[in-house]
């Protein structure tokens, strides 16, 4: 018998549920065996326990270690705080995974790129200490937290993904010649790792050099590392840069645990229609799939959507506007390559 593996599933609003009723097909089509424990948070938890993030919802991640989320409605205004937020302080999700790459048949400025940004997903300038001055609140301050154990732990993870994952370098992005203790911190520690990993070519970057130098030609990088605000805008770049966020992939990465999501929104303009594309969840599947060491499992869902991409016979309105696929035709398109493999 397979090891059955036990994973929490947070279907999540709007398209949510859609998208990960498809993507558990696909999954079920590997032969991976899969416990799936359904937890709600989002909107669905409000109308059903009047909680955004229930506690029977963290004790089962905090069982499973281990959990698949949709996107969930954040309420603009007066609302909740972000659960997206709440889960990553919850279990210390430090590390913010997120490849791009270019698919055959799927519109991205350059073929052959196949990079991964690796965000500091816990401290910087999203550490949340910020205040008026004076009592006239027209000045505000930020204080960006930087420790040097943070950074050691990301950088840390950057070569390890490298060397787990058959990369061959990783680049630092900073601003270390403005902001030199924060940042030159950063620089310095990343510079220390890397002397521990004489197989893993290393070099740095300043942010705003990178952003040039990514949209002149993103195929020079392989692992990006940078800390929490650089790293949130350069993976929407790469993303943008490699056929736009409806087929980007995430996970978020601590030590103990690990939430895997797609990283777009809930759509709520297109909910309930079935016409979402599944992709960066199943993506972001097969990511929690490596985790799991289940990687032959993953690749074949990759191979999968990389010839459904390639054909274009059956994608959603999102890459197809004149024939468009339902969800389910796309699952179907994918399904039967998957059952041919
Ligand atoms: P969104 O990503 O939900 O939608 C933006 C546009 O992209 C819409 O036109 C939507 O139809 C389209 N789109 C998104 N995903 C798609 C998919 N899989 N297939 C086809 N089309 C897709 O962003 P928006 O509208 O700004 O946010 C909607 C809600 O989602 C908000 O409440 C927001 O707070 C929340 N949100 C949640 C996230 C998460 O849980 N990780 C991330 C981003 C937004
Ligand atoms: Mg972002």
């Amino acid at each position: 018998m397979p090891q059955s593996h036990r994973v929490v599933l947070i279907p999540g609003d709007g398209i949510g549920p859609e998208i990960a009723a498809a993507t558990l097909q696909v999954i079920s089509l590997t032969g991976v065996s899969i416990e799936w424990v359904r937890r709600l948070a989002g909107v669905a938890a409000v109308d059903a326990v009047g909680n955004p993030i229930p506690d029977e919802t963290l004790e089962a991640i905090r069982e499973c270690r281990i959990a698949l989320k949709g996107p969930l409605t954040t309420p603009v205004g007066g609302g909740f705080r972000s659960v997206n937020v709440a889960i990553r302080q919850e279990f210390d999700l430090y590390a913010n995974l997120r490849p791009a790459r270019n698919w055959e048949g799927i519109p991205g400025h350059w073929p052959d790129t196949d990079l991964v940004v690796v965000r500091e997903n816990t401290e910087g300038l999203y550490s949340g200490v910020e205040h008026w001055v004076g009592r006239k609140k027209d000045a505000a301050e930020v204080i960006g937290v930087f420790t040097r154990p943070a950074l050691e732990r990301i950088c840390r993870f950057a070569f390890e993904h490298a060397r787990k994952n058959g990369r061959r370098r990783v680049t630092a992005v900073h601003k270390a010649n403005i902001l030199k203790l924060t940042n030159g911190m950063f620089l310095e520690t990343a510079r220390t790792i890397a002397a521990q990993y004489p197989d893993i070519a290393f070099d740095d970057r300043i942010i705003d050099n990178m952003c040039l130098q990514l949209v002149r030609d993103p195929r020079q990088f392989d692992v990006i590392v940078t800390t929490n605000l650089f790293g949130d805008i350069l993976s929407d770049l790469t993303a943008g840069l490699t056929g736009g966020l409806g087929i980007a992939p995430s996970a978020n990465i601590g030590a103990t645990s690990a939430v895997f999501e797609a990283v777009h929104g809930s759509a709520p303009d297109i909910a309930g229609k079935g016409i979402a594309n599944p992709t960066s969840l199943i993506l972001s599947a097969c990511l929690m799939l490596d985790h799991l060491g289940e990687e032959d499992a993953a690749a074949k869902i990759r191979a999968a959507v990389a010839a459904t991409f390639a054909a274009r016979d059956r994608l959603t309105a999102d890459l197809e506007t004149n024939h468009p696929a339902t969800t389910a035709e796309f699952v179907e398109a994918l399904a039967s390559r998957l059952k041919q493999s």
